[in-house]
């Protein structure tokens, strides 16, 4: 049995790339749904190049109409990757442990409301931090604050700018989130994975 996977986006979609290469016909999890709040997002375009059905919620904040989209694909799973809306409450409770979110930042520093894209990298910077990194978790009602399954660390470099750093956060985002989705295939439900540490780039 595969685990059938829904990916949520906002934006770019390079986590939902690395996810769909990584997430192969041999895989034990395939990605069955990409759904956005925006029509205009680029993820979904890399979803159709990927044969995957790609669609857009009308209302994000209905959580009825979340259900009956994850509910039609038999969704397992529900990943959260750059997906920038907070996830109605009803759909927190039905797929309880089985939402997944990847952070740029060590969680639980530099998370919570408003702390998203460059503004994450940028309070890290300001804070003298000598690492940072990326962080997959279990979603639940408050942004950012659901288990911790798996970091990975990557260091803050002299000379960093919010841009450089995040181009080193997103490289190990891209190795994370796929070891998550498939060590949650293999046990058939979402777990802990041991701390990876990254030497730089
Ligand atoms: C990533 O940095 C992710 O951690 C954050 O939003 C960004 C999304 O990038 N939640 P992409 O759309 O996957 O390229």
């Amino acid at each position: 049995m595969t685990m059938r996977v829904a990916v949520a986006v906002s934006g770019r979609g390079s986590n939902l790339e690395a996810l769909l290469r990584a997430l192969g016909a041999d895989a034990p999890a395939h990605v069955v749904v990409v759904l956005s709040n925006r029509g205009d997002a680029p993820a979904l375009d890399r979803a159709r190049e990927h044969g995957v059905t790609a669609e857009v919620l009308s209302d994000p904040a209905n959580g009825a109409e979340w259900l009956d989209r994850l509910a039609r694909h038999r969704v397992d799973l529900v990943v959260l990757a750059g997906y920038l809306k907070l996830v109605p409450a009803a759909v927190i409770a039905h797929y309880r442990d089985r939402i997944l979110n990847v952070h740029p930042a060590l969680l639980p520093a530099f998370g919570g409301r408003g702390m998203y894209g460059h503004r994450v990298h940028e309070a890290v910077l300001a804070s003298r931090a000598r690492e940072s990194g990326a962080t997959v978790h279990l979603v639940d009602e408050v942004y950012d604050r659901g288990r911790i399954l798996a970091q990975a660390r990557v260091p803050v470099l002299p000379g960093d700018s919010a841009e450089t750093l995040a181009a080193r956060v997103l490289g190990v985002e891209h190795r994370l989130l796929p070891a998550v989705v498939l060590a949650a295939a293999a046990a058939g439900r979402p777990v802990p994975l041991p701390e990876t540490v990254e030497s730089s780039s």
